[in-house]
């Protein structure tokens, strides 16, 4: 980090306290520092220390008395640029180019990379405004970072807590030293549901989001990774510029898919839930209620991963996962061998915050060679960066 230029944009946030603290440790690691404030920031930390600490002005108005604050080249300036905290109200400027303080001009001109750092309540954090705004800002290539679980300001309990300074500078180290260990590598990732169709108006399908398929995704191109992302139906997307993203429906459309990708692919993720069965016919017309009971008949669809096992080469690298609530261990390690992976991730259902419904992950790893590695319950993008650091000693 050393004699790097970073401009950190607060915004009014209870977690702007916490600010002066992540500016002593980017001092220490050899950085320059400028502050731009939000008006609203500057009641939750002082700009005289913020000042003091980088021997530079804090910079929170346009113009004030005769002097003009040069925003452009501000924005020039710096190699990074961070917005911490990000408010709720600022992200949703960001989103939509709105531009009525110092530190959205500097946002909006700046050339270098802008990290965001999300800070507010649980109830906001989820709120699909909020998310659609964090996507918009994924969109313009802005690298938004994750929030943390834990004690809020309203006193609840829940995500969108800022990260932990430690985790900020962590980030920041690693910007800066990106590695793009997976350059010049192709990879192929499943996420989210199937439905398979019963008639023109019904289908058989899951809970599942694709939210962890995509942090892979995602973790993977922010590896230099070229992605094809196999994606079942879901709300969710991802605007990040290595990943190209085909749209499926149904467990065929998605087997066809990748088939189509595999042989160029390094690296297959089969993370998708699909679906086991499907029905054995397709009415063309909406099935109509008759009989007290009724039967559908269903077939076994081909499983996608057994497929790719089936044909892989010994320089493809193919991770699948297994979702179990019973005899979790001995069903992974089975489906490790059956399927031809090289590694399984096990999520069981008895671990509590894992699965379809949480933004949290509880995994196991097996590998073929017999290495088995337990993790903590993290965040899905937090699971995900675990799961690519052992696909890169796989890829080795
Ligand atoms: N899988 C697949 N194609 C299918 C079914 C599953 O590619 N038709 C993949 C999933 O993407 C996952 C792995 O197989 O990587 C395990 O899926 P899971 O549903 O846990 O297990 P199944 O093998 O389907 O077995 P069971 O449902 O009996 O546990």
């Amino acid at each position: 980090m050393k004699g790097k230029k970073i401009i950190i944009g607060i915004s009014g946030s209870i977690a702007a306290y916490k600010i002066p603290m992540l500016v002593r440790l980017l001092l220490k690691k050899g950085a320059e520092v400028k502050i731009v404030m939000t008006p609203s920031a500057a009641t939750f930390v002082s700009p005289l220390v913020l000042s003091t600490l980088t021997k530079h002005p804090v910079l929170i108005e346009l113009s004030s008395n005769e002097t003009w604050a040069n925003h452009v080249a501000l924005g020039r300036w710096a190699d990074l640029m961070l917005i911490a905290p990000a408010s709720c109200n600022t992200i949703a400027k960001m989103a939509n180019g709105i531009c009525d303080n110092l530190l959205l001009a500097v946002y909006l001109s700046a050339t270098c990379p802008v990290m965001v750092a999300p800070a507010m309540d649980e109830d906001m954090w989820n709120h699909a405004s909020l998310q659609n705004n964090l996507l918009q800002l994924k969109s313009y290539q802005n690298i938004v970072l994750d929030t943390e679980h834990g004690e809020l300001a309203s006193g609840l309990i829940g995500f969108g807590r800022m990260l932990e300074i430690e985790k900020l500078v962590t980030e920041i180290d690693s910007f800066f030293n990106v590695k793009q260990r997976l350059k010049n590598k192709k990879a192929l990732v499943t996420a989210g549901p199937t439905y398979e169709n019963l008639d023109p108006v019904r289908y058989i399908g899951n809970y599942s989001t694709g939210k962890m398929g995509i942090a892979i995704a995602e973790t993977l191109a922010n590896e230099g990774c070229e992605v094809v992302l196999v994606l079942g139906p879901t709300s969710l997307t991802t605007p990040h510029a290595n990943i190209k993203t085909i749209q499926v429906r149904s467990a065929e459309e998605m087997l066809n898919a990748c088939t189509t990708h595999f042989a160029e692919t390094d690296i297959a993720v089969m993370s998708a839930a699909v679906a086991d069965y499907t029905p054995t016919t397709l009415s063309t017309s909406k099935i109509k209620k008759k009989d007290e009971e009724f039967t559908i008949q269903l077939k076994k669809t081909t499983d996608i991963l057994k497929q790719l096992g089936s044909i892989k080469s010994k320089n493809q690298v193919l991770i699948g996962f297994a979702l179990e609530n019973k005899n979790e261990k001995s069903y992974a390690l089975k489906k490790l061998e059956e399927k031809n992976a090289d590694a399984i991730v096990l999520n069981s259902l008895n671990d509590e915050g894992a699965g379809f419904a949480y933004d949290t992950n509880k995994i196991t790893i097996f590998e073929k060679n017999g290495i088995e590695t337990n993790y903590e319950l993290k965040s899905k993008p937090e699971v995900a960066k675990d799961i690519v650091e052992k696909i890169i000693k796989l890829c080795q």
